[in-house]
């Protein structure tokens, strides 16, 4: 069985101005430092380079919220994957739920925008997930078959690209998928990427669980086989309460192949 580095992301979503941000991140860097799995924070555009300076020498890496598909040109309020290249963003967040929902975000463009991503050598963190509704009427691997098939589609190597499952219903609500739920549709995930991209791309892939998951039940989550880490949105907000999570030791593997496969 291949081994997946966890990879723990907090997103801050729209919290934390640039100077906010630089005092979360000095927080968070001496709690984190002796993390077996990678750890990404995903900060608002505008404070990219402020955050970046602050994570100077530390184990933490950049991230950004989104990136546009065109490498250049007009459209105005839009930000390319060379813009956060400079700064030296390794990882970003495309078709995330609440840009599907209210920044009129598709599979298409999540398509195009994690191509781009590739391109520039930046890893897209690909968000997939369905709504209650969805889920309440048998319609989840549908939605999922869908978002995967068309997101993903033309993708060269899934082992450069991360997907978060995160159901619309956990998102800021408290309420967090069960482990066998959340476990259940990541190995579906996985099922779905064999069939389109074959087996050894499906086993490379590594797929986080979001929505709702903080420093009270990340460990059972995180013990399932099929889920390689969270992306965390209100609790990384909390040095305390991102840094536990972090500093959970999936499969006591003690950072060996951390340092073998990323440094
Ligand atoms: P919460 O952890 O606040 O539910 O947010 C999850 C999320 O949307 C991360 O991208």
């Amino acid at each position: 069985m291949t081994f997946r580095t966890p990879i723990i992301a907090g997103n801050w979503k729209m919290n934390n101005t640039a100077s906010e941000g630089v005092a979360l991140v000095n927080a968070i860097k001496p709690l984190v430092e002796r993390a077996v799995c990678e750890v990404v924070v995903c900060v608002p555009a505008i404070d990219i380079p402020a955050v970046a300076v602050a994570l100077e020498g530390s184990n933490i890496r950049l991230g950004a919220q989104n990136v546009h598909f065109a490498a250049k040109g007009a459209y105005t309020g839009e930000i390319s994957a060379a813009m956060l290249k400079e700064y030296g963003v390794r990882y970003v967040i495309i078709g995330h739920s609440e840009r599907r929902q209210y920044f009129g975000e598709t599979d298409e463009t999540v398509n195009k925008r994690t191509k781009a991503a590739l391109e520039a050598g930046i890893s897209p963190i690909v968000c997939v997930g369905e709504t209650l509704e969805q889920r309440e009427t048998g319609k989840t691997q549908e939605v999922l078959d869908r978002q995967i098939a068309v997101g993903l589609q033309g993708i060269p190597d899934l082992a450069k690209i991360v997907i978060a499952y995160e159901p619309i219903w956990a998102i800021g609500t408290g309420r967090t998928a069960t482990c066998e739920q959340a476990e259940n549709t990541i190995h579906y995930i996985r099922k779905k990427c064999a069939e389109l991209f074959g087996e050894e791309q499906a086993e490379a892939v590594r797929i986080q669980y979001g929505g709702s998951m903080n420093a009270d039940n990340y460990r059972l989550l995180m013990s399932m086989p099929d889920i390689d880490g969270g992306l965390i949105g209100g609790a990384s907000l909390k040095a305390a309460d991102f840094s536990a999570i972090v500093n959970y030791d999936k499969g006591g593997m003690g950072g060996m192949k951390l340092s073998k496969d990323l440094l």
